[in-house]
Order: C-alpha cells, then structure tokens, then sequence
C-alpha cells in the first residue's frame, strides 16, 4: 500500500535533522497574516515539523498528523521541549477522524507521493476538515517536473499523470498545468504559482529542483 510504502521511506531519511529544510515554507513567510494567534491549523504530512512548530511558537492552535513515527516522535521531542501546545497523530490521514473543522491546513509536499486513490481521497478531507471561509495552503508537483520523463520510461503508468515504482512500493502523482484550480473550482485564489522552483538538495543528495505548483487558497 502507498501509505505503508512511503512511510518506511521517511522514516529513514528523517533520521537526519531537516531534511526538507529548517525554514518554514515561504508562503507561510508572504502570507503569515492569515495565521493569527488562536487560528486552528492542521498540518497533513507533518514531517519534522518545519511549518508547525513556528506557527504553534506564534500562538495558533496546531494540529500535525503524519505516518512516520519517526517525524511524530521529532515534532513531539522539540515540541515538550519549547512547551508548545502542539497535538500530534501518527497514523495515516486515511485514518484520521478530525475533532473539529479548521480554519487553515497545510498540506505541503504530499500529494505527489500518493497512489491515484488516496490523492483523490486526500482532496475530498481537505475540502471537509476545512471550515468555510477557511484557507488552504498547498504544494504539489505538475507535469513538467523533470523526474515526469523518466517515469514515463521506467514506471508503469496508471493514469495520465500517475505513475507506480517497478517495486510497486512507491507512487507519483503530477498534476496538469493549471489543474489544481479546476480541483478547488470556486474557491478564492489567494496565490497560484507553477514552475520550476529552486534547486535544493535533501541531506546529502544530488540538486534538484521540481515542476512546483503553489497555492493559497480560500474555502467558499
Ligand atoms: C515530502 S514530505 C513533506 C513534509 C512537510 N510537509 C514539509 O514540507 O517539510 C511528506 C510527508 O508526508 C508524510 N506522509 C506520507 N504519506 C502519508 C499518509 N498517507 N498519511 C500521513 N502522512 C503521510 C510523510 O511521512 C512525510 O513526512
């Protein structure tokens, strides 16, 4: 299953400290004016907690969810240690039963490793944990990301854009160009972005750089 797969695959490379970068992500930089103190925040896919545990420091009420237990047990070490108010899950998003509806969720650097069945299923919670008026800020990978060739060569393709390892243990799925706006149809574009983004390395990797989609978007 995707979510066991991908699950194995970050434990390993969280056992290195920031390996998506000790920075928060820039769109919480530009539009941090979203984020009051006292606004709920769920964070799916967690990690190392490079964007929840600076928004709990300023005062929002933050939930993190992801299936690594190593990313969990990070979070929660740093967390204790700070004394911030932080409430984290280990398990699956498929799993989780949200408490409550949000006013804002972050969902950073996810959708692209799903299967084609829980990135839909993925899209469907955001849009029901997300209270209305609520914001959603999210990365993703489209098509002309430049891994997209090569998996057209060397992994078995199960939909347009989706693709699954020869192991069948790990899964990518690249949106089209433009069509995360066609997925959030009527919602306020707050920020859309797509293109090619920075180079980065993670650890001690070769540079990369991906086809990035950006949004922040707002919940009719
Ligand atoms: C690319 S990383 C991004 C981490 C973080 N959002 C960031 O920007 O630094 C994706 C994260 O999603 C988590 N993840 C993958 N599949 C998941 C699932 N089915 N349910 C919950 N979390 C998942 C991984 O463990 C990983 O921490």
């Amino acid at each position: 299953m995707a979510t066991e797969s991908e699950k194995n695959e970050y434990d390993g490379c969280y056992k290195k400290d920031a390996w998506f970068g000790s920075r928060e992500s820039h769109l919480l930089d530009r539009y941090g004016n979203l984020l009051e103190p006292g606004t709920s925040v769920l964070d799916v896919g967690v990690g190392q907690g490079r964007n929840a545990l600076p928004l709990a420091r300023g005062g929002c009420r933050v939930t993190g969810l992801d299936n690594s237990e190593v990313a969990i047990s990070s979070v929660r070490a740093a967390a204790e240690n700070e004394n911030l108010d932080l409430v984290l899950h280990q398990k699956p998003f498929l799993d989780f039963q949200a408490p409550e509806s949000f006013d804002v969720i972050l969902c950073f650097g996810l959708l692209q490793i799903l299967s084609p069945e829980d990135s839909a299923s993925l899209l469907e919670r955001i849009h029901h944990w997300l209270r209305p008026g609520g914001i959603l800020f999210m990365t993703a990978w489209h098509v002309d990301d430049p891994s997209f060739p090569g998996l057209c060569d060397t992994w078995e393709r199960l939909g347009l854009h989706r693709f699954r390892s020869p192991d069948k243990k790990r899964y990518r799925s690249f949106l089209g160009r433009g069509e995360i706006l066609q997925l959030f149809f009527r919602w306020k574009v707050i920020h859309h972005w797509e293109g090619l983004g920075q180079f980065h390395r993670h650890g001690d990797s070769q540079l990369e750089r991906h086809g990035d989609v950006e949004v922040v978007l707002g919940k009719p």
